[in-house]
């Protein structure tokens, strides 16, 4: 179906040639006041401004839909989630709440293990059927894009599990899905003291099935402190790498460990985190075509600083804004509350955090070329919002929903 979508008051992030954005070039943000927008299928074909529309070539079979002075942006893409998760943890929440430390929770047996027994016991059928509906929710949120993680299975059995819900996903969902294998999120008990015996079963249990059932497009190591060392993810990296997985690295969460400099080194797609970063650590990241991917509601959640936004920026950093969705750190896929949240937390400006969290988000999942800005030929998957006095408002207006309708594909949900 042709679409001629009139009275559109800001089309926002018009791109001819869309490419990773870095330094200055992220507080562009190109716009047409009061334009039109044309879709063919589920495809972008053309835009301009109202004043032109009769200039341009007619279409055959075309239906007008009157936007009613919608501003219209790219839909969200989300580059960093742990959607498939068995349970939610607010009960730790709460004893965050009363004075309990992440790391005392962790060594309990609680964070990351508690959601790993929780998913080893629940069947895939259960695992997808909720997974399902926090995507549904999220694409009503104006998520058209999205990354998902393993690394609650934390066993041969139910990392194969989980990254098989994910495939599931990815061949369901309405918006574009890719998979990243996340077994060395954290070392299960049995491996406490025997890092070495876990990081084979990784390497030569679950990879290989890994490469044959195509299961992930992308190997991440929460490289931390207590976690897994450097040495110890770049031992999995490589053995990802080798069947064809480029790394995408949890790094410099908690302390500076390392992590940056080893997904650089290693030619990283994305290093995520980054609440703890020196001078050295960004350096070596704008040194670099490794995306820094900054997850504001997972400092926010946790009651830590937030990430340097504007060192990395102003160093000449690439980076990306995602929502890091999991029931541990961010039980929040919200991605309109990142955006507001790295403009009042971190000093992005409006349009910064925009492109961060739409077109380099889609570099980051290496779907520049396909989503992320209003280009001619990329997927009519945008965001509608109720009439906004202009860009600044979006992120202004923190905890309001001002998406109107949200379009996937050409159709609108
Ligand atoms: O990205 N940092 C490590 N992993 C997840 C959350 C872990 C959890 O608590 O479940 C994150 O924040
Ligand atoms: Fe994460």
């Amino acid at each position: 179906m042709n679409l001629l979508i009139t009275n559109i008051r800001q089309l926002i992030n018009v791109r001819e040639n869309p490419r990773l954005l870095r330094g200055k070039d992220l507080a562009e943000l190109p716009l047409i006041e009061q334009a039109y927008l044309q879709i063919s299928g589920d495809r972008i074909s053309g835009y301009g401004s109202m004043d032109s529309i009769d200039k341009r070539i007619p279409v055959q079979n075309e239906e007008t839909w009157d936007a009613g002075g919608a501003a219209v942006l790219p839909c969200w893409c989300d580059s960093h989630t742990h959607l498939v998760f068995a349970a939610s943890r607010e009960a730790e929440f709460v004893d965050k709440i009363r004075g309990a430390q992440y790391a005392e929770i962790a060594a309990k047996g609680g964070g990351i293990l508690n959601s790993a027994l929780r998913l080893q016991e629940t069947d895939a059928e259960t695992l997808y059927q909720q997974a399902w509906l926090r995507l549904q929710e999220l694409i009503r949120l104006g998520t058209g894009s999205i990354e998902i993680k393993s690394g609650y299975g934390l066993t041969v059995e139910s990392e194969l599990k989980m990254l098989r819900v994910i495939k599931r996903l990815k061949e369901n969902s309405p918006i574009p899905v890719k998979a990243s294998f996340l077994g060395a999120h954290t070392y299960p008990l049995q491996y406490v003291n025997d890092h070495q015996g876990y990081i084979r079963e990784i390497c030569e249990e679950m990879l290989p099935v890994i490469q044959s059932e195509k299961l992930a497009d992308y190997i991440d190591v929460f490289c931390e402190n207590g976690f897994f060392s450097v040495p110890e993810a770049e031992t999995v990296c490589r053995a990802g790498m080798a069947i064809g997985l480029r790394p995408k690295i949890h790094a410099n969460q908690l302390h500076l460990s390392g992590g940056t400099q080893l997904g650089v080194a290693l030619g990283a797609l994305s290093v995520d985190h980054l609440e703890t970063m020196d001078a050295a650590a960004i350096e070596a990241l704008a040194g670099s075509d490794t995306i820094g991917t900054l997850l504001p509601s997972a400092a926010f959640f946790l009651r830590m600083p937030f990430q340097p936004a504007r060192a990395l920026i102003d160093s000449g950093c690439a980076i990306a804004l995602a929502s890091d969705f999991n029931p541990g750190s961010s039980p929040s896929g919200n991605m309109n509350l990142v955006v507001s949240l790295s403009c009042i937390q971190m000093k992005m400006l409006p349009e910064e955090a925009i492109n961060a969290a739409t077109l380099n988000g889609a570099f980051a999942m290496e779907m520049g070329e396909e989503l992320g800005s209003i280009t001619i030929g990329k997927k009519a998957n945008l965001i509608f919002t109720r009439p906004i006095p202009s860009v600044a408002y979006l992120p202004y207006a923190f905890g309001t929903n001002l998406i109107d309708r949200v379009m996937i594909k050409g159709g609108f949900i």
